[in-house]
């Protein structure tokens, strides 16, 4: 390895959506974590506009990444790899970010790591709260993405235990945050006024927690109509909507399934450590109720920290590095960008070999 030390020092991009995310960890400590958001730009959208975070993510691509370096104190010669987020995502947006991995690493005469959001998600914990355990229960929820998932070893076997049949837990957030007219994105506004509101001020329905449900997936589009038609309801009638407590109640509903689920999952595959992950996991209550169900029944919770739990670079660096470390193969130069990349692929090797890597690291095109 080019450093002394011998842990991977790995550079990691993530482009999924709308953040442009340039992370660099040297093994499990995080050394730089720049992100860049195009948030305001979709804000009066109401969702993200694919087109539009592609070109944002273009243009903040290079100045991102010399922020990474810079705020590392590394330089890019000392890179043991570059990884990037293959899928899933949105298709132009990956591409940006699969395209400039591809050129760096290239240049750099560094083997590059296609890898999983979902997984990275998963991984980035290890910068919090050191080695994963195995093997790990994960909740992920973000707008994207609501999973429960059981993980022996992060870089090979990603298993899905359960998910969302319908919306996102985050994407429930948005929408009900636009129908309350708070803006966008909705979970850190309804999450401000749930705090000041009574969760169980109005009985929002808990979606497949029937006894024929499945155990493990969610659906949430059901209690996003109930909560919808509550507040047309009382707007109908001339009635003042009362919105903390709407957030309150519809926060609770949502973050009760998702904890019962989780902790469930645990108990059944007898598995004692839970992480959660994913913007949602930035939620107050969720990492509250999560703590108080987790202690009741004798399970560690990990939940890295919100920044960390959005979406950022330094989670595909830090599973890039764990690839490293346990000598995982090299994406081939073909690697795709690959926007329904299932769950259960946490790295992508790509169809060709990587031998060519060897004969540019010689002339290293990076000056
Ligand atoms: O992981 P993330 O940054 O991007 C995706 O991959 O989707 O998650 C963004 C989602 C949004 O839906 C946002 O409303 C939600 O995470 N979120 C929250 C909170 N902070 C962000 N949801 C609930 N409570 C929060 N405090
Ligand atoms: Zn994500």
């Amino acid at each position: 390895m080019a450093d002394s030390r011998d842990e991977p020092l790995v550079l990691g991009i993530e482009t999924s959506c709308d953040e442009t995310g340039v992370g660099i960890v040297r093994g499990t400590t995080l050394l730089a974590d720049a992100v860049a958001s195009s948030v305001d730009e979709h804000a009066r959208f109401g969702g993200v506009v694919p087109e539009v975070a592609s070109r944002a993510h273009l243009e903040a691509m290079v100045p991102t990444i010399d922020r990474a370096l810079k705020e590392a104190g590394v330089s890019a010669r000392d890179l043991d790899g570059v990884a990037v987020t293959a899928g899933p995502g949105l298709a132009g947006a990956l591409l940006v970010g699969v395209s400039a991995a591809k050129a760096y690493a290239y240049a750099l005469g560094k083997p590059l790591y296609g890898v999983n959001h979902l997984a990275s998600h998963i991984c980035v914990d290890q910068l919090e709260h050191g080695a994963l355990p195995e093997p790990t229960m994960a909740l992920l929820v973000s707008g994207g993405h609501s999973s429960l998932l059981l993980s022996s070893d992060i870089t090979s076997d990603v298993r899905p235990m359960g998910a969302t049949i319908d919306d996102a837990a985050g994407e429930a957030f948005d929408k009900i945050a636009r129908v309350l007219n708070l803006g966008f994105p909705g979970g850190p506004v309804i999450d401000r006024y749930a705090r000041e509101g009574d969760p169980d001020a109005i009985a929002f329905p808990r979606g497949l927690t029937g006894p024929r449900d499945p155990a493990y997936d969610f659906s949430f589009s059901g209690l996003k109509t109930a909560v919808a038609r509550w507040i047309e309801a009382k707007r109908a009638a001339g009635e003042e909507v009362p919105v903390r407590d709407v957030a309150a109640s519809f926060q609770e509903a949502v973050v009760d399934v998702l904890t019962r689920k989780a902790v469930r999952a645990c108990k059944d595959e007898g598995v004692d450590h839970l992480m959660i992950g994913g913007g949602v996991a930035a939620n107050s209550r969720l990492r509250a109720l999560a703590q108080e169900r987790c202690e009741a029944a004798g399970i560690r919770l990990r939940v890295p920290r919100p920044k960390l739990c959005t979406d950022n670079g330094a989670m595909v660096a830090a599973l890039g590095a764990e690839m490293v470390a346990r000598n995982r193969a090299a994406s081939s130069w073909d690697l795709p960008a690959d926007s329904s990349l299932p769950v259960t692929e946490p790295h992508v090797p790509g169809t060709h070999g990587h031998d060519h890597v060897h004969e540019v690291s010689k002339e290293n095109l990076y000056s």
